[in-house]
């Protein structure tokens, strides 16, 4: 059978082995998926030595920087990330680079949610890998404008500066922003440890602007319940994460799954 599996450091919270199994079970795809713990020096070589048989593999924390340093070749959007989150053994034996974290943000926005990007102002907070990795996908659906905003402004700045070629991306200081939005999507890690940006309620327009959390959980992230507050929808990154592996898959099996069901699983296991 075919082989597949997530490297990371550590695994053992990972929800990848669970999403492609149902998704293998509901596309009929006969394969395996195992979680790899890497030793915290040996990604290179643990990956190596899992691709002499195996076929792909998803890369979490802290490994998709080396992971898109390993690979031979890229994709468009794993290039501009500068991380990598999918491999795939190609037919000549070459390891192949994808970041499919950006388009499964997007997918969920789009497609899930319903959320229009083209034409719409977005503002994107937080300037670490997380964001990085989403800038080309969000810029491809041609918004009007992408504000990134974050605590150290320069880190905003070069990114805004590296894309600006891509479509029409500036940096901001929180302290100066310009609201409403029609999308805020937070890419901070802020969440992690039950804290909020520092964001001005007028950056909200109840009812109009939609908020995105990348980050998820059992209970409503501090942003959702600021964004509901306000009277606005929040989604949380669930769907994200669901939409990434989905696009994995398809990358992998040339077989697009049915994300909702598996979402639906993934969120009353959490409750
Ligand atoms: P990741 O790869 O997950 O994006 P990271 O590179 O450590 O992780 O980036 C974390 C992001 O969350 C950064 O934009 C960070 O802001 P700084 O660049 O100023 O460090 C942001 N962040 C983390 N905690 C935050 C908080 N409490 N308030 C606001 N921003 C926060």
């Amino acid at each position: 059978m075919d082989r597949y599996g997530v490297f990371g450091n550590p695994i053992g919270h990972s929800k990848s082995p669970q999403i492609h199994r149902l998704f293998a079970e509901q596309t009929g795809q006969a394969l395996t998926y195992e979680a790899v713990l890497a030793p915290l020096d040996g990604f290179a070589e643990a990956a190596r030595a899992f691709f002499v048989e195996g076929r792909g593999a998803n890369v979490t924390v802290p490994f998709k920087e080396q992971a898109w340093r390993l690979a031979d070749d890229l994709t468009e959007r794993a290039r501009c990330a500068g991380a990598v989150n999918t491999l795939k053994k190609l037919d000549d034996g070459r390891l192949l680079g994808d970041n499919t974290d950006g388009i499964g943000l997007v997918n969920d926005l789009t497609a899930n949610a319903g959320v229009e990007l083209q034409g719409r102002r977005i503002l994107l907070l937080g300037a670490g890998g997380a964001v990085r990795g989403v800038l080309e996908p969000l810029l491809a659906q041609r918004p009007a404008a992408l504000v990134i905003a974050n605590r150290t402004p320069a880190r905003a700045q070069a990114l805004a500066t590296e894309f600006a070629a891509r479509g029409p991306v500036s940096a901001v200081a929180f302290a100066d922003l310009q609201g409403p939005f029609d999308v805020i999507v937070n890419g901070t890690s802020a969440s992690l440890g039950g804290e909020l940006p520092p964001l001005a309620d007028e950056l909200v327009e109840a009812g109009r602007t939609f908020c995105y959390d990348m980050m998820y959980g059992a209970e409503p992230t501090p942003f959702c319940r600021w964004a509901s507050r306000l009277g606005a929808q929040c989604r949380d990154g669930l769907g994200m994460l669901v939409e990434q592996a989905a696009a994995a898959f398809l990358l992998w099996r040339g077989v697009r799954p049915d994300t909702a069901a598996v979402q639906a699983e993934l969120r009353r296991q959490l409750q």
